[in-house]
């Protein structure tokens, strides 16, 4: 447990709060040295909350929005309207609330029919965006924010697939395992490890035994390929409720009381 960087928030709630003041803080702080704030959010149940809170007072003043640049770390095989998208998830909780200018809003095209080559169209978007070379390294974004499902996975890197051994892509189309909608895009653990920042966001105490697993348990990303992320420079926080915490004991609890 010495190397997981742990908050325990009471519930969803708190936890939401606590995910809201630090995306506000490291907005703040990438505005200030970059000039702007590069951000891929998850899909899932989870982050709605903070989307919300992001998008109301006080936090939705707090934040320059026009100096923000979205990305999504992973995006379902279904159109940008339709309810089990990631895009019109943040886009109803958030982004259709702030002053985002829309040319800095890069969603995954997941909808189309060749998720493979849209895939790839997503590596030159992300190139493009941040002046780097789309065969060269993986750019580093300010903050990823990911879940974690019950099996383990994280964006839609699931358990077993080809895309957790991926070396080079950015950006690839994956299979999900029994889990409508099946067909999906989803960032690779080589961009994803170059984050600046992670937030974990994990709540409900069905999360409890995997969480227990991925942090305490041995090393195995092929079963739970969250233990794949492990940022190269930048600092990884596991931000979760106290009903997910509830299997890790006593230790964690220590642990978390230091962590910020
Ligand atoms: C997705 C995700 C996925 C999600 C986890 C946790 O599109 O499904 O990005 O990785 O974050 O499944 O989801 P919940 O927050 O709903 O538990």
């Amino acid at each position: 447990m010495t190397d997981v960087d742990l908050s325990i928030a009471a519930d969803a709630d708190a936890l939401s709060l606590s995910a809201a003041e630090q995306f506000v803080e490291l907005a703040r702080t990438a505005v200030l040295t970059r000039g702007r704030f590069t951000v891929a959010l998850s899909g899932g149940s989870t982050p709605r909350r903070l989307y919300e809170r992001l998008a109301a007072p006080p936090f939705q003043d707090r934040v320059d929005w026009t100096r923000i640049e979205v990305f999504w770390g992973d995006e379902r095989g279904v159109p940008p309207d339709h309810p089990d998208s990631n895009f019109h998830l943040a886009s109803a909780a958030l982004l259709d609330r702030v002053r985002i200018p829309r040319q800095r809003i890069h969603r995954m095209r997941a909808e189309l029919a060749d998720r493979d080559a849209a895939a790839r169209d997503y590596q030159i978007e992300i190139a493009r965006a941040f002046c780097v070379d789309e065969a060269g390294r993986p750019p580093s974004l300010d903050l990823v924010l990911l879940g974690m499902g019950g099996d383990g996975h994280t964006a839609s890197l699931f358990p077993g697939a080809e895309a957790l051994r991926e070396g080079r892509r950015w950006a690839v189309s994956v299979e999900a395992p029994q889990r409508p909608p099946p067909s999906r895009i989803t960032l690779t653990a080589p961009i994803l490890n170059r984050a600046r920042e992670i937030r974990v966001l994990v709540a409900g105490a069905d999360k409890a035994a995997t969480l227990r697993a991925v942090l305490q348990g041995p090393h195995e990303p092929e079963r739970r390929p969250i233990q794949l992320v492990a940022p190269e420079n930048g600092r990884m926080l596991w931000l979760v409720d106290a009903a997910a915490a509830s299997a890790l004991g006593p230790a964690a609890a220590a642990v978390a009381g230091g962590a910020r």
